[in-house]
This record gives C-alpha cells, structure tokens and sequence, in this order.
C-alpha cells in the first residue's frame, strides 16, 4: 500500500484486497480492529457531503478510534494559512488524513506536505475512496470484479476517471458515452489505457449511449453538475438530456444488470425515478458500502 491514496493509481496493487476486506467488515460491523484504538482522523471539508463525512466518521468510531471534522472556513487555511503549514501542523496531531478538495493540485500538495497517510475524498479528478465502495458492492451482487461489461453514461467527471482507471485494474471492460468534449481527463485515461493492455481489459469512449449500454452487467451514472460546477448548470442539463439514464436506455443492457450512482442523485435528470428505485437499482447497497470500504482503506494505511 502507498503511503496515500490520491488516486485510485495509488491503490494499483492493493483493489482487489481492499475490494474484498469491505465485504469482509460488512459481515462484522460493530467489531474494533486491531491497532485503531487512539486513532485520529482529521476531516478536511471545502465541499459539502452526506456519505464520504459520515462513513469515514463511523469507520473511525467502529474500529476504536475518532475523527474531526475540519471545515476550512472554521480552520486558519481558511484564512489563509499555507496548505503546506496545514499538513505539517496536523501530521503532528493526527493520524491520518482525509481530504475533499476543489483542486487536484492542493491535494497533491497537502499529501506532499504531510507525514501521515492522505485519503482524497474526492476533488475535480477523482473519487478514490467512491470506487472501493462500488466494487465491493459489484463483488457482492456479480460474485467478481473481473469479466464484466460496465458503462458509465453522462458526464466524463471524477467519477468517471476514477471508475476507468479501476476497471483496468480489475480487468472489467467499461464503455463511457459522454457529449463530445465532456469526456474523461486525458492522462488518467491514457495510464487506464496502459494498464488496460496488461488486463485484457477494453476501454471505449463514445457519444452513443444505446451503443455503451449494449449488454453491460452495470450502468453507472453520476450528476451532470458536480460541486463547483453550478454556474454551468442550464446548459449541461440542456446538453446531457439525452444521456439521461432511464427505462429505454437500459433495456439494451443484459437481463441482469444492475444500476449504479454515487449520490447525490437527481431524479429526471440523470437518471428517472423508475430505475433509481427499481428492482435493478443497487445504489443504497453502494452507499452502504461507503462504510465498509472506508474501513478497508483505513487500517491498511495505518497498518502500513
Ligand atoms: N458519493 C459521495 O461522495 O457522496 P457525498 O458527497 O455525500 O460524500
Ligand atoms: N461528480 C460529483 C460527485 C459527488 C459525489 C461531484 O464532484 O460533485
């Protein structure tokens, strides 16, 4: 395990593992964890969130340690002290920390800065800490993370730079269909095309949805503005309309698909309502797994 996950590059060697570690803590939920008494996290937050503050909190608390929340505009960074100074003061007083940030760049230089362990919980390239969750949750449905078709339907965001990158890794084959010029960041996807090669795994990045969603065992869908993005809104929503996940879409998936989405979801608009809460739809198994995999990622940076 690398000493941060800042990407899900950083987790090459270790996804599988930590994969099926989430599928373990989820059978056993409440038990502490070895070495995690006294353990500190601290929380930085330049972003709201439901599901990445609360996992990672009751992570913290259920293996025997503790978490703070850390909101810039309540901490000196947001009156401008250095990020630098920020990750060496806290690396003298927690354990590990966790970073949502607006800049990739910033994230780099606060792992850079620091002496313990960084988790991105997510900013503008990827979302690590989401893509542990999801294949945990496709282990536990599909039985594997290999073999699979998988297709990511709307924006080329986070989501989908990290759910490219991860796909490679484990050897599933992804479909991305995006509007032109909203696609995945060029480098992530050239390093997931590189590892594609070793895993057999096959990488497609079209514009038609119908054609990405084509037999797949997943379809996966993120929202069309993400945190930063707002004043972009009435235009993407214009935009992405036909990529909207809905009944006619997924019927050209295989029979047994099922439906992703790391929340927040917007109902009529990336996905309908019909399939958020259908019988296909997986997307709070998923969310649970934020729990669990949040575990997994834990003790083995700490254990590293
Ligand atoms: N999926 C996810 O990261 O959700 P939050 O923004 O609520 O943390
Ligand atoms: N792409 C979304 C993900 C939210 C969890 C965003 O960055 O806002």
């Amino acid at each position: 395990m690398m000493k941060d996950v800042l990407s899900v590059l950083d987790m090459k060697d270790d996804l599988e593992d930590l994969v099926a570690e989430s599928v373990r803590f989820k059978r056993d939920r409440y038990s502490a964890v070895e070495g995690m008494h006294n353990k500190v996290l601290g929380m930085i937050f330049e972003k709201p969130s439901t599901r990445t503050r609360t996992s990672l909190e009751t992570a913290m608390v259920q293996m025997g340690g503790h978490a703070i929340y850390l909101n810039p505009n309540d901490m000196q960074l947001g009156r401008g002290e250095t990020v630098e100074d920020t990750g060496k003061v806290l690396s003298r007083l927690v354990d590990v920390i966790s970073y949502r940030a607006f800049s990739h760049e910033k994230m780099v230089e606060l792992a850079r800065s620091s002496s313990v362990p960084v988790i991105n919980a997510l900013d503008d390239l990827e979302h690590p800490l989401q893509i542990v969750a999801d294949f945990a949750t496709i282990l536990e449905k599909k039985g594997r993370t290999n073999n699979l078709k998988f297709s990511y339907v709307g924006d080329g965001n986070n989501m989908c730079n990290s759910l490219i990158l991860a796909s490679a890794i484990l050897g599933t084959d992804i479909s991305v269909a995006r509007p032109r010029g909203y696609g995945p960041n060029q480098n992530l996807l050239d390093a997931a095309l590189k590892i594609a090669k070793e895993t057999s795994s096959r990488i497609e990045i079209l514009e038609d949805p119908v054609k990405a969603v084509e037999g797949s065992d997943i379809i996966y869908t993120d929202v069309w503005v993400s945190m930063g993005e707002e004043k972009e809104r009435a235009a993407r929503e214009k935009l992405f309309m036909p990529y909207q996940v809905n009944s006619d879409l997924c019927q050209h998936a295989d029979k047994n698909y099922i439906f992703m989405h790391c929340l927040p979801a917007h109902r009529g608009l990336e996905v309908s309502a019909e399939i958020a809460d259908g019988v296909h739809s997986v997307i709070f198994d998923e969310a649970e797994y934020r729990l669990h995999s949040s575990k997994a990622v834990i003790s083995s940076l700490l254990s590293a």
